[in-house]
């Protein structure tokens, strides 16, 4: 099925997410919590490794990560402040010793090569445009040292009628969705030179989500 067009551009995400930012974390309980936990208990994280998140966002996940990381090196970026700063917010105070979140794109990720054993990813593709992904993930497996271990989560393309609700209201306005679109990662992620690639897909009040696992 292919996918609808992505609408937004770089810097309508900016301010879309500026907007987004106080109410953000509702809406993401409501919807994408439970892919969000089963995205955390994929990623294993291994006491004392160096792992990023991009596209932090409030950082929602990236709590769940640091507090499984106190002893490593936990990096987050972003593209928008005002989601940055609720993710600094989050994390203020835990008893993480080495965490550092700053503003970056996922396009030039402002890393060394080989610099991580685990990188994760939630709900940033589905902004993206379809011909931008295996570049994406190409700089994804370029931060990460070989054998790590990537773990993504997005919005999936509706397979049932409740599931087009989303889509119905993306067709009519795509800021009201955050400029989410479902997506399929699957192909992307293997014609990037992953390996190992797993899916597993799952609902929430109708909103599909699916978990993409693989190992560089
Ligand atoms: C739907 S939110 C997801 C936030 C977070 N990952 C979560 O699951 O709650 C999308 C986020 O992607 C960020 N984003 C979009 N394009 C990006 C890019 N090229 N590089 C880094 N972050 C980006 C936005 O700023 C926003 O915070």
């Amino acid at each position: 099925m292919p996918l609808l067009p992505a609408r937004l551009s770089q810097a309508e995400v900016v301010s879309a997410y500026r907007r987004i930012a106080p109410l953000y974390d509702r809406w993401a309980y409501l919807t994408e919590s439970r892919a969000r936990r089963r995205a955390v208990e994929l990623a294993a994280v291994r006491a004392g490794e160096s792992l990023l998140e991009v596209a932090v966002g409030t950082g929602l996940l990236f709590r769940d990560l640091v507090a499984r990381n106190p002893d490593g090196r936990n990096a987050g970026v972003d593209l928008t402040p005002a989601m940055l700063e609720r993710a600094r917010r989050r994390v203020h105070g835990m008893p993480a010793r080495n965490v550092e979140l700053r503003q970056g794109d996922a396009f030039a990720l402002p890393y060394a090569d080989g610099a991580f054993d685990l990188l994760v990813n939630a709900y940033m593709f589905d902004l993206l445009p379809e011909g931008d992904f295996v570049r994406v993930l190409a700089e994804f497996r370029r931060v990460l040292k070989p054998g790590g271990r990537l773990v993504l989560t997005n919005m999936a393309q509706a397979e049932r009628l409740g599931e087009r609700f989303y889509e119905t209201i993306y067709r009519l306005n795509p800021a009201w969705m955050g400029g989410c679109r479902g997506v399929a990662l699957a192909g992307p992620v293997a014609a990037a030179g992953f390996t190992g690639v797993r899916r597993e897909r799952l609902s929430q009040m109708g909103f599909p989500s699916e978990i993409i696992t693989a190992v560089k």
